[in-house]
């Protein structure tokens, strides 16, 4: 769903299109956007694109590079170049550049060179790092977007991550079935609402507010008393289950 939400907006305007992918790993993700954009390149005009990485832990990245026999994505001058580098350019295509931010992607977000349009959120699950996936996190990254209409796309749909993206102001859908996963998650900023960019996303509905009010992650672990029943209150009260 991602790849066609990639190829969509590149289509589209002329400024660069910025991806942050959190959580590089051995690239999978963002070789599969390499690819989309030297595909619909080679087909017609295309805006630039800006590829944003973060990892803290380059190990997965170099362990694939050196097994590219059954990695055949890595087999691409772009990867082993940022690996080395930190930065790689496309010399075939002027508007394709890959950036890595090595580190802790929550010190790093704030000094990502530009705002994203699209996040591919891969971190490690909800259930082994709690902390990526908290309110906190999400209202950081979602002042990172500045007002841009950006996507978010991530593969859990865990009902704890679901409501952290919507407390802290996301509008959140059912994203579609990526390999063997029944469902995934789509988060979209209110600009992306706005704009209509979520119109062919099924935003979660009453029937999940029914589910989550009846879940056992209905309320952050931590928050008591009063700071629990406002959490209750503002999912409750988010704009995509009132209007
Ligand atoms: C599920 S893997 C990502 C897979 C990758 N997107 C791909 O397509 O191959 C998660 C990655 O996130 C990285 N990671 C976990 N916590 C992080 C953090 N706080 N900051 C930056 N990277 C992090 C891990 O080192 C790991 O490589």
């Amino acid at each position: 769903v991602e790849q066609s939400a990639l190829a969509e907006r590149l289509q589209q305007g002329t400024e660069p299109l910025v991806i942050w992918d959190v959580g590089l790993g051995a690239a999978a993700n963002a070789m599969a956007a390499i690819e989309c954009y030297e595909m619909l390149a080679a087909q017609g005009p295309v805006r630039p694109l800006q590829i944003v990485s973060f990892e803290n832990d380059l190990d997965s990245l170099t362990l694939a590079l050196r097994h590219r026999e059954k990695f055949t994505y890595l087999r691409h001058g772009g990867p082993a170049t940022l690996l080395k580098e930190g930065a790689w350019q496309s010399r075939t295509l002027p508007g394709l550049s890959w950036t890595l931010l090595q580190g802790d992607f929550m010190d790093l977000m704030v000094e990502a060179p530009a705002a994203p349009d699209l996040i591919y959120y891969d971190l490690f699950s909800s259930k082994s790092e709690p902390h990526q996936w908290t309110q906190e996190m999400f209202v950081k990254l979602l002042s990172c977007c500045q007002s841009k209409p950006a996507e978010l796309f991530t593969y859990t749909t865990s009902t704890a991550a679901r409501v952290s993206l919507l407390a802290a102001g996301f509008h959140v859908a059912h994203g579609q079935s990526s390999g063997a996963k029944v469902e995934t998650t789509i988060a979209l900023t209110p600009t992306a609402v706005a704009q209509r960019w979520g119109n062919q996303h099924r935003l979660l509905g009453k029937e999940w507010l029914a589910r989550w009010e009846r879940s056992q992650a209905k309320i952050p672990v931590g928050l008591e008393g009063s700071a629990a029943d406002e959490f209750a209150a503002r999912i409750r009260q988010h704009q995509q289950f009132v209007l």
